[in-house]
């Protein structure tokens, strides 16, 4: 899960996937990383940690780190928050397989739209909707695994 300063946005989207995976005993790694090197070591914004409990998701744990190349081979799965990190890490990418790797997040539920998570550093209003966003995106990325590799019942 990358976003720009990973305080805000992927942090959600990190808290958010793990806690749907492991009501599912998924066992999946999920990190996420920003683009920017602003924030390395602090932990989410408190903003993020307050609305992650409002939904029970503790992610006051996480501290921010910065995305690198090496994340291109070490993840199966790249999900961007907007399309400028999108392009960031498109750029960063040094071969086929990596680059299939890379998606925005929000193409899951409403593919070729292009929609950004919008950044809500600069809105306090806006971190109840960037949850939602986040928990539809994360739900269509577990039911899309679901459709490619079956339900549990069907393995
Ligand atoms: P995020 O939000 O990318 O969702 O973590 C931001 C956090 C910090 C900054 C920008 C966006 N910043 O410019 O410091």
């Amino acid at each position: 899960m990358v976003c720009l300063g990973n305080i805000c946005r992927s942090p959600l989207a990190e808290g958010i996937l793990k806690d749907k995976i492991k009501a599912l005993h998924l066992d999946w790694e999920v990190d996420s990383a920003g683009m920017g090197s602003w924030h390395i070591g602090q932990p989410p914004d408190p903003r993020s940690i307050a609305i992650a409990a409002k939904y029970g998701i503790d992610i006051s744990g996480q501290r921010a780190r910065q995305f690198k190349a090496s994340d291109l081979e070490n993840y199966d799965l790249i999900f961007a928050m907007d399309n400028s990190n999108f392009r960031a890490i498109q750029r960063m990418v040094i071969s086929d397989s990596q680059k299939k790797k890379v998606k925005l997040i929000m193409n899951g539920l409403d593919a070729g739209m292009n929609q950004s998570v919008p950044d809500p550093y600069w809105d306090d209003d806006g971190f109840e909707q960037v949850f939602q966003m986040l928990d539809n995106a994360c739900e269509g990325i577990i039911e899309k695994f679901y459709e490619e590799h079956g339900q549990p019942n069907e393995q």
